[in-house]
């Protein structure tokens, strides 16, 4: 049986893991321990951080791997690197994975590579933001490099705040440098896709339904497939010259993007597939189990037949994310939608005598819902009726 690593045992590496048992691989779920449910399903545990790729890299050889992979979080991105260096293994290489983690690093190579993106300023100190400063009109964004999920990632409307906000994302990065970058007022988007040897395997734009928070603009959920084709071929292109510009030859990936002024821009690319339901609108787009592919690219095989559609047009999803307006406990959880067929899946993460928070960014996610249908018009229509009949009862 050949042995497949996944980095991550959290609820979003389950359908990953379910995916490799399905195709008959040997599944070893890599977590710090803790109360995981992957570890519930793999057939193996291994207790190890992921964030280490030394780390990893002893215990994928020790436990002799065929393949190694993870998806929704960038956590072991790193240690992907090293391991598919180390053993020859299919995937992204070290020196990609740890630009692709570091979004100063990203962006450095953006600008050289002509990838069109906001305008941008490593800093370490408050000398080198009043010089980025003067190159920038406000508002600007202030970004922890090493972060996700849109944590320490600040909009700042004057000098005060920005100096703020460079003070708060030392509290939280492990770096210390930051970014200040250009404010893109545009419509904000994504894509999601894969790449194997350098030629993509397919690329599926999204639509990003926004939260407009108190910092920056984030998304609550999205469609498939996005309506406005006529920006495919440069969208198409934008993604290709970022990974060339990385150097990321076989990965899966999702991408931030934002339209502005009839152009496309790139905000970040991550390689691994996107969290919040985005395999599944993959999967429903291409009649596939993205999760399978993931399994498959990541073992060395061949991916790129799965996408082709053959002249049918493919079907479209929306997804959204299950908020609460208001912080307190969840005194009751209605779901008068659990037989409604229009719905792929419904995930909730929170029961009866929790803390529920009011939504201020992905942390306080309290579930996912996905419905598809024949346009993304459509399924978007059917969740305006589904979302009001989730109801977070919260006191
Ligand atoms: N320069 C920018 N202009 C406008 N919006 C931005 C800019 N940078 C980031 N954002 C918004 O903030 C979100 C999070 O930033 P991003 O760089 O993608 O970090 P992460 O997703 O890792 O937290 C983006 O999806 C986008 O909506
Ligand atoms: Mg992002």
């Amino acid at each position: 049986m050949k042995k497949l690593l996944i980095l991550g045992a959290s609820r979003y590496q389950v359908p990953l893991i379910d995916a490799a048992r399905q195709l008959g691989f040997y599944t070893i779920a890599a977590s710090i321990p803790g109360d995981y449910p992957g570890f519930l399903i793999a057939d193996e545990c291994c207790f190890a951080d992921i964030s280490k790729p030394d780390e990893i890299l002893f215990q994928a050889k020790k436990h002799q791997i065929d393949g190694i992979t993870t998806c929704g979080m960038d956590t072991g991105v790193r240690s992907m690197g090293k391991v598919c260096d180390a053993m020859g293994l299919a995937g992204i290489n070290e020196k990609a994975a740890q630009t692709a983690t570091d979004k100063a690093l990203s962006k450095e190579r953006f600008q050289k590579a002509g990838v069109r993106c906001a305008k941008s300023f490593r800093i370490s100190s408050l000398k080198d933001l009043e010089n980025a400063l003067e190159s920038l009109t406000f508002p600007v964004v202030l970004k922890a490099v090493d972060l996700m999920g849109s944590r320490g990632i600040y909009r700042c409307a004057s000098e005060d705040e920005a100096r703020k906000a460079f003070e708060e994302i030392f509290t939280e990065s492990a770096q210390d440098y930051c970014l200040a970058e250009e404010f893109l007022d545009g419509l904000l988007f994504g894509a999601e896709g894969m790449v194997s040897g350098g030629k993509l395997d397919f690329l599926l734009p999204y639509g990003t339904e926004v939260y407009h928070g108190a910092f920056v603009p984030t998304s609550l959920g999205h469609w498939a497939p996005l309506e406005q084709t006529e920006c495919y071929e440069e969208i198409e292109q934008t993604v290709l010259q970022a990974l060339d510009a990385l150097g990321i030859q076989t990965s899966p990936f999702n991408c931030d993007l934002i339209s502005k002024d009839g152009h496309v821009f790139l905000i970040e690319i991550n390689p691994r597939a996107g969290a919040s339901f985005l395999s599944e609108s993959v999967g429903i787009s291409y009649g596939v189990n993205y999760y399978e592919l993931l399994c498959r690219q990541a073992m060395g095989e061949s991916v790129k037949d799965f996408f082709d559609l053959k002249g049918n047009p493919p079907c479209a999803s929306a997804s959204h994310m299950i908020i609460s307006e208001k912080t307190g406990i969840l005194k009751n959880l209605k779901t008068d939608v659990l037989s409604d067929n229009r719905i792929e899946k419904l995930d909730l993460f929170v029961k009866a005598g929790d803390l529920v928070r009011a939504y201020q960014n992905g942390r306080d996610t309290a579930g996912f819902v996905i419905v598809k249908g024949e346009s993304a018009q459509i399924c978007r229509e059917h969740l305006k009726e589904i979302l009001p009949k989730i109801v977070l009862d919260v006191e």
